[in-house]
């Protein structure tokens, strides 16, 4: 049985997503703890919900990123996780993170990368005029949204949407695409290397789905 960390910041809505999958009784694998940098976020309620441990690390007070993410690793180590799934965690991981984890650290982000990385990832796909715009899961390097990309999930832009519309139609996608691909990684379907990633799709799968 695999076992999955997740780290979140916020609402949840994507933890919720993954729980889903997680509990049916066929899935390989186990969430063993929802950690977050937020003492308030709500992602924690979630998890308290459904019985899952839940950890607190604030980055508050930290001068350096890398002693944040020391701490956080040893945080979870604990709970000895073999994947890390970021949902919602807004923060910039450096590779002492990324190294204790040997790459397997996955994120989910709401643009069709390489476009629009960073912050306000729908406003800039309106800013940009793009006529369709998604999401993408992807693996974890150290740069901002660059590692390598697993799936993505593709939804239209229309002429009248707001950054809340679009939003909200890419969380939808997002909610399909990410345990989609942890049923993959709980399959062991996925194999990272330095710098790659691929996958043994199950029939009838692919890693673009379109909305
Ligand atoms: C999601 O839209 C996710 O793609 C985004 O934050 C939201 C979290 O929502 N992540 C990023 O922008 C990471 N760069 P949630 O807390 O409801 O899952």
């Amino acid at each position: 049985m695999r076992r999955f960390a997740v780290l979140a910041s916020g609402r949840g809505s994507n933890l919720e997503a993954l729980l889903a999958t997680v509990s049916s009784e066929d899935f390989p694998g186990r969430i063993c703890v929802v950690a977050s940098n937020k003492p308030k976020a709500r992602a924690l309620d979630v998890a308290t919900e459904h019985g899952i441990p839940t950890a607190v690390l604030s980055h508050k007070g930290y001068a350096r990123r890398r002693d944040y993410d020391a701490d956080l690793v040893r945080l979870l180590q604990a709970y000895r996780p073999d994947w890390i799934l970021l949902a919602g965690f807004m923060r910039v991981l450096t590779p002492t993170f990324l190294d204790a984890f040997g790459g397997r650290v996955l994120n989910i982000h709401p643009s069709l990368l390489p476009a629009f990385p960073g912050l306000n990832a729908q406003q800039q796909a309106l800013d940009a005029g793009a006529s369709e715009s998604g999401c993408t899961v992807h693996l974890v390097d150290a740069g901002t949204d660059t590692g390598p990309i697993l799936a993505q999930a593709v939804v239209p832009v229309r002429p009248d949407d707001t950054e809340e519309t679009l939003s909200t139609r890419i969380l939808a996608a997002e909610h399909q695409l990410y345990p989609q691909v942890l049923r993959w990684v709980a399959e062991n379907r996925v194999h990272v290397g330095e710098g790659w990633v691929t996958v043994d799709l199950p029939p009838g799968q692919a890693r673009i789905l379109r909305f």
